[in-house]
């Protein structure tokens, strides 16, 4: 059995496509069952539906063999038990700071709120920034806007998030798509299955590019 961890949401929506391509299709869908297992029209392959921030965890540990992560949560979890095989090229966006446009940075030891806690303070450190790094767990947008921080460390796609809320894109920190990663011994012990949809999968990434 092949066991891939997948998060809900726009990874799944973009990831679906792609694993079609290659012959899996989940025969349930997420959105319309509460089943964190899902079987697909393969025998040997199941789908798990985890919070995005949790992909990499369930990889190291070898509860799914393979996983679809974006880069910036693979970045900021640090890991070294987990091969990264793949861009698979989807949920394409930056990671930047960013902020009020109108607000003087220097004055004081800089506030930055995100849920990049490890990438945001390495950003600041290499860049010699004073920066005390405040842990959020979504709206970062909100933070700068109420006096909680000076900036945010966050994702940016089309910036309609930024601009609803007054605030603008300052630095790009990453450019961010979406990978597989692959758990170190399922790679040995079922290097065949593995290695056959890297291949697959591989090759319908540079067909769409
Ligand atoms: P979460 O609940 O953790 O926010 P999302 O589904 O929003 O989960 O995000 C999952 C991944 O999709 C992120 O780790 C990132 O790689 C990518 N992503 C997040 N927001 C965007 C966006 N606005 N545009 C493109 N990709 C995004
Ligand atoms: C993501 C990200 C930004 C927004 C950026 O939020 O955290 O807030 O998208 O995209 P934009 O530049 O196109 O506006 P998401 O939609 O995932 O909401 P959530 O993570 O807070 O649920
Ligand atoms: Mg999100």
């Amino acid at each position: 059995m092949l066991t891939i961890a997948v998060s809900k949401g726009r990874i799944y929506e973009e990831a679906l496509p792609l694993l079609a391509d290659a012959g899996i299709v989940p025969s349930v869908d997420p959105d319309k069952s509460r089943k964190l297992i899902l079987p697909t029209n393969r025998e040997d392959v199941q789908l798990v539906i985890i919070r995005a921030a949790d992909v990499p965890t369930y990889v190291e540990y070898g509860a799914a063999d393979l996983g679809i992560a974006g880069k910036d949560v693979l970045v900021e979890y640090e890991g070294e038990g987990l091969y990264e095989p793949l861009d698979l090229g989807i949920a394409r966006c930056r990671l930047m700071t960013a902020g009020r446009r109108d607000v003087p940075l220097g004055a004081r030891r800089l506030r930055v709120a995100t849920k990049y806690l490890n990438t945001a303070k390495r950003f600041f450190a290499r860049r010699g920034v004073q920066a005390e790094v405040i842990k959020l767990y979504g709206s970062m947008e909100l933070a700068p806007l109420v006096g909680l921080a000076d900036c945010i460390v966050d994702l940016v796609d089309t910036g309609n998030t930024l601009r609803a809320n007054g605030l603008e894109p300052l630095e790009l920190i990453m450019d961010i798509s979406s990978r597989l990663v692959v758990n170190k011994a399922a790679m040995k012990m079922k290097h065949g299955a593995i290695t056959e949809l890297i291949g697959h999968l591989a090759r319908i990434v540079s067909e769409r590019a």
